[in-house]
């Protein structure tokens, strides 16, 4: 979907910048062709070449004689960007642009430029609040561009207050909704399962799974992009929650349970990637377990109810239900009885025995099996790029529905 967009990235003399490494890495992962532009105040900080491994492109860092894939530089970067963002932005680049100066590579771009340009500032809480800032911000509210308000709290400097560096995944979900203005997942509500339950043996231990979340929580960040109203149900994972999404935090399957079945018949699609633990303990300890010297340990289990089964039962025709399958044999098999047993309309199988695929790794094999038996055979792909697959895949089904 995003694959071909231009973002001209631009990095300014702040220390922020080292964290625009991961903004270029974020886009440049999910398609984006992003062309960077340094000034020199912001090659300070970080190397051109971080930016050229991470990008795959060539770093642009001055208007005169140095070497670039176009022939006149400032205006092509200008012309064939869908977006221009500025990210780390200084009071002095805010200062020049609201004023019209364009005396480097960077702002001649912004001189040129006839596509949205996002500008994130990032500095110490005086320079932010300094009355000349202030002015030029507004200016440039004016002027049309974008302003991303810095956060609040500790700065590079020791101080707190205003002028923290907005979190690059944030200003990532910005860009992408800046150039995927189709928002194709607008107005349609997605929930999602995600992570591997905790069953509690005693109040310190519990019996889990190796799911580490991150295909899950790839489907919420891709979905919320695509413009969808997204609610993510977690069992507890390391990531960090993608932002603009509702978070419902769960620990054990009967806990998963509850949240889903309750708010189930509200959505359009639902995705129920977490892995989740089919038995539990059957009498959890409240003190904790003592080891005794001559005994083994003998824990009796029970089943867990299988959510997905049961949403399976109440789904309504104009739901479009996907599941997943972790198999270790006889995949398509066993994937396609699942589809019968629990009512869905698509399952994500993957063969966890591969290298690259399935838990706790960034990269995922999967074939997306249908309810009319059509099998989709996908490669070796990053969760972010199989999450938009899984995505396309139940919005063709949505549009299908009644
Ligand atoms: N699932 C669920 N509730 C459970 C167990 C699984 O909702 N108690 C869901 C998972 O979220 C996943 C799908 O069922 O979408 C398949 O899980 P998987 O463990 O691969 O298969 P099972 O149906 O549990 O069957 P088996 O373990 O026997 O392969």
């Amino acid at each position: 979907m995003l694959a071909g967009k231009f973002v001209t990235l631009g990095i300014t003399g702040s220390i922020a910048a080292f964290k625009a490494a991961n903004l270029a890495s974020l886009l440049s992962k999910t398609g984006v062709d992003v062309h960077v532009v340094m000034t020199d105040a912001g090659q300070k900080f970080v190397t051109p070449l971080t930016f050229q491994a991470l990008t795959k492109n060539h770093v642009h860092t001055g208007s005169f004689g140095a070497p670039s894939d176009f022939h006149i530089p400032h205006i092509a970067l200008a012309q064939k960007a869908d977006l221009i963002a500025i990210a780390p932005a200084t009071a002095d680049i805010l200062g020049k642009i609201a004023h019209g100066i364009a005396d480097d590579l960077l702002t001649t771009i912004v001189m040129a430029a006839t596509c949205p340009v996002l500008i994130c500032p990032a500095m110490n809480v005086h320079m932010y609040n300094n009355s000349a800032t202030q002015a030029n911000l507004a200016r440039l509210k004016e002027l049309n561009y974008l302003i991303m308000e810095a956060g609040t709290g500790y700065l590079a400097c020791g101080e707190h207050g205003q002028g923290r560096f907005p979190e690059p995944e944030l200003i990532y979900q910005q860009i992408i909704q800046l150039i995927s203005p189709a928002g194709d997942f607008r107005g349609i509500s997605v929930l999602i399962t995600a992570g591997g339950t905790r069953e509690p043996l005693d109040p310190v231990r519990f019996i889990s799974n190796r799911s580490s979340g991150k295909m899950g929580f790839a489907l919420a960040r891709s979905a919320a992009t695509r413009g969808a109203d997204v609610t993510l149900v977690s069992a507890p994972t390391n990531l960090p929650t993608p932002p603009g999404i509702r978070f419902i935090p769960v620990e054990t399957a009967a806990e998963m349970q509850c949240a889903v079945v309750d708010i189930f018949p509200n959505f359009d699609v639902v995705i129920k990637a977490a892995a989740v633990a089919d038995f539990r303990p059957a009498k959890p300890s409240k003190n904790k377990i003592k080891k005794d010297k001559d005994k083994n340990l003998v824990i009796e289990f029970e089943k867990n109810t299988d959510i997905l089964m049961e949403i399976g039962k109440i789904k309504k025709p104009n739901q479009v239900l996907v599941g997943f399958a972790a198999e270790t044999e006889n995949m398509i098999e066993s994937a396609c009885q699942k589809i019968e047993q629990k009512n869905l309309d698509l399952i994500v199988s993957n063969d966890i025995t591969l290298p690259g695929a399935g838990f706790d790794s960034d990269t995922n094999i999967v074939k997306l099996i249908y309810r009319n038996g059509e099998i989709i055979d996908l490669p070796l792909m990053d969760k972010l790029d199989v999450a938009g697959r899984i995505l396309d895949a139940a919005l063709l089904l949505h549009r299908q529905c009644p």
